[in-house]
């Protein structure tokens, strides 16, 4: 099995829109909402409820809640019943031992996730994530057995600082160095904008396809041309029903991670819905 490439940056310019122009897009979308720290039980329970009846006859795209850990289980249990798959927040990349505070993948798959966030800015920023803990964390979300939804993105001084594909390669490279094609393949990467995330200034359709194509080009690079046509790129930062047409009308966005619309099941009902409309 051929292992990742360790620099596609070099090569950069040749390949820039390859992936840009497929059409129909050969992936299945994907819209998944991260609650962060918000939700007790209760909470969790009126949401299912509430979100249920909007999702009769959705079957176009792939949708996935991330509770907080708490809250897990029983989502997992009614995420079951309407069709749709939990994702862990974050996990510890060691199997078992004495971590007090940490969970395992086993633990999350065990809870009945199928998913887990690695890497969100907010862990990056706040928890001292890095990429080679996010690396760690990826092999052990696989063993397990969880599909990764790998978050990487730029801050504003970076944007503004015009290191923007500088922080991508290198949060790609380090974060999936060394996976195989093989390993790569249930991987999904969330593109978040750390400057869009709750500031309620979403990047334009326009910035958001000039990452997600660069990002692409990148894991052509890092894995393979199959690779990179396979893989599920989704924005974050800021996604609400009124501008989630205009992102997933980019060739190479393939669904969005919604923080704050994610928490009201109306409104992310109705981002899954434009979903729904747009490709029937
Ligand atoms: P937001 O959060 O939609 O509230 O900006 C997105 C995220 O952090 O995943």
């Amino acid at each position: 099995m051929r292992m990742m490439r360790t620099s596609f940056l070099a090569h950069s310019q040749d390949h820039h829109w390859r992936y840009s122009s497929l059409s129909p897009s050969p992936r299945r979308p994907v819209i998944a909402g991260n609650w962060k720290m918000y939700k007790t039980l209760a909470d969790t329970e009126a949401f299912f409820a509430a979100l249920g009846p909007h999702l009769s006859g959705v079957t176009q795209c792939d949708i996935v809640i991330a509770p907080p850990f708490t809250a897990l289980r029983r989502a997992a249990e009614l995420a079951n019943e309407i069709g749709i798959a939990v994702s862990a927040q974050d996990l510890h990349w060691e199997r078992e031992g004495a971590f007090t505070g940490a969970i395992s993948a086993g633990m999350i798959r065990d809870a009945g996730c199928r998913h887990t966030l690695i890497g969100h800015s907010e862990r990056r920023q706040l928890f001292g994530e890095t990429d080679e803990s996010v690396n760690k964390k990826i092999r052990a979300a696989l063993l397990a057995g969880l599909g990764p939804i790998v978050c990487i993105g730029e801050t504003l001084a970076e944007r503004e600082g015009g290191q923007t594909e500088a922080v991508l390669e290198r949060q790609l490279t380090q974060g999936l160095s060394g996976l195989t094609e093989d390993e790569f393949s249930p991987i999904m990467i969330a593109y978040e904008p750390v400057w869009a995330i709750g500031t309620g200034r979403t990047a334009t359709p326009e910035i958001a396809q000039q990452a997600h194509a660069y990002i692409r080009q990148g894991i052509g690079r890092l894995v393979s041309d199959g690779a990179a046509e396979k893989a599920r790129i989704l924005y974050g930062g800021s996604v609400k029903p009124d501008n989630i047409r205009g992102l997933m009308a980019q060739p190479d966005l393939d669904g969005a991670l919604v923080g704050g619309a994610s928490l009201d099941a109306n409104s992310f009902a109705a981002i899954i819905r434009y979903e729904r409309s747009e490709a029937q």
